[in-house]
C-alpha cells in the first residue's frame, strides 16, 4: 500500500481556531493511505528578502518540512476577505530564495471554515492564485467552503452532522485520488 505524507498548514494562529478543529476532523475521516503532520507557521518572523542568502533556522526548518511531505493541505480562515497575514508571510518564506519555491510540483488542496455563509471562499480564491503562481498542482474539485456552526465539530474532532461528515470524507478521498494522479505524471 502506497502511503502519502501530507503536511497540513493551518492559516490561523489562534489556539482556539475553528480551522484547527476542522483539520483534526479531516484527519479522522481521511484514508489510512494518508499520513499527516502539521507544518507550523507561528514561529516564522516576518519575511524580508535580505534573509535570502542565509535563511534563519526556523525558516529552513519550515522549507525542509514542506520538502519532506508528498502533499500539502491548507486549512485556512478568511480575514478581511483575504488569507491571514501569517499565512501570506509563510507563503513568502516558502517561495524563496528565487528559483527554490517549496510548493512547486507539490500536490495541494485548500479548505477552510468560517461562521460566515461564504465559508472562506474569497480567501481560498486568493490562495489558489498564489499556488498557481508557484506551479503547484492544485485540486480544484470539489470546492469546500464550510460554514462553521457551534458544535459542528466536537473538541476532539468528531463531526456531529452526518451530511458534513460524508462531504468532508469525500473531500479527503478526492485529495488522495488527486495525489495519486499527480504522482503518476510526476513520480516521487
Ligand atoms: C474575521 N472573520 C471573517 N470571516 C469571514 O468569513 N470573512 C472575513 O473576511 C472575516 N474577516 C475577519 C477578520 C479578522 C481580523 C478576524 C479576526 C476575523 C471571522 C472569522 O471567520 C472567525 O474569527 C473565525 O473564527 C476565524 O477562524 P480561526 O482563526 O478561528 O480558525
Amino acid at each position: 500500500m502506497s502511503v502519502y505524507k501530507v503536511g497540513y498548514i493551518i492559516g490561523s494562529l489562534a489556539s482556539v481556531s475553528i480551522n484547527r478543529l476542522l483539520a483534526e476532523a479531516l484527519i479522522k475521516v481521511a484514508s489510512e493511505k494518508l499520513e499527516f503532520s502539521e507544518i507550523e507557521i507561528k514561529d516564522l518572523p516576518l519575511y524580508n528578502y535580505e534573509h535570502d542568502p542565509d535563511y534563519p533556522p526556523v525558516a529552513r526548518a519550515f522549507k525542509q518540512a514542506i520538502a519532506e511531505v508528498d502533499a500539502v493541505l491548507f486549512v485556512t480562515p478568511e480575514y478581511n476577505r483575504a488569507i491571514p497575514g501569517a499565512l501570506k508571510n509563510a507563503f513568502d518564506w516558502a517561495s524563496r530564495p528565487y528559483g527554490q519555491n517549496s510548493f512547486t510540483g507539490k500536490p495541494t488542496a485548500i479548505i477552510g471554515t468560517s461562521p460566515g455563509m461564504i465559508g472562506t471562499a474569497l480567501a481560498q480564491r486568493e490562495l489558489r492564485g498564489l499556488l498557481n503562481f508557484s506551479h503547484a498542482p492544485l485540486m480544484t474539485f470539489p470546492g469546500a467552503y464550510i460554514q462553521f456552526k457551534p458544535d459542528l465539530i466536537t473538541d476532539d474532532g468528531e463531526i456531529t452532522v452526518e451530511s458534513t461528515r460524508e462531504f468532508l470524507s469525500s473531500f479527503m478521498a478526492a485529495f488522495l485520488e488527486f495525489i495519486q494522479q499527480v504522482y503518476v505524471v510526476l513520480p516521487r
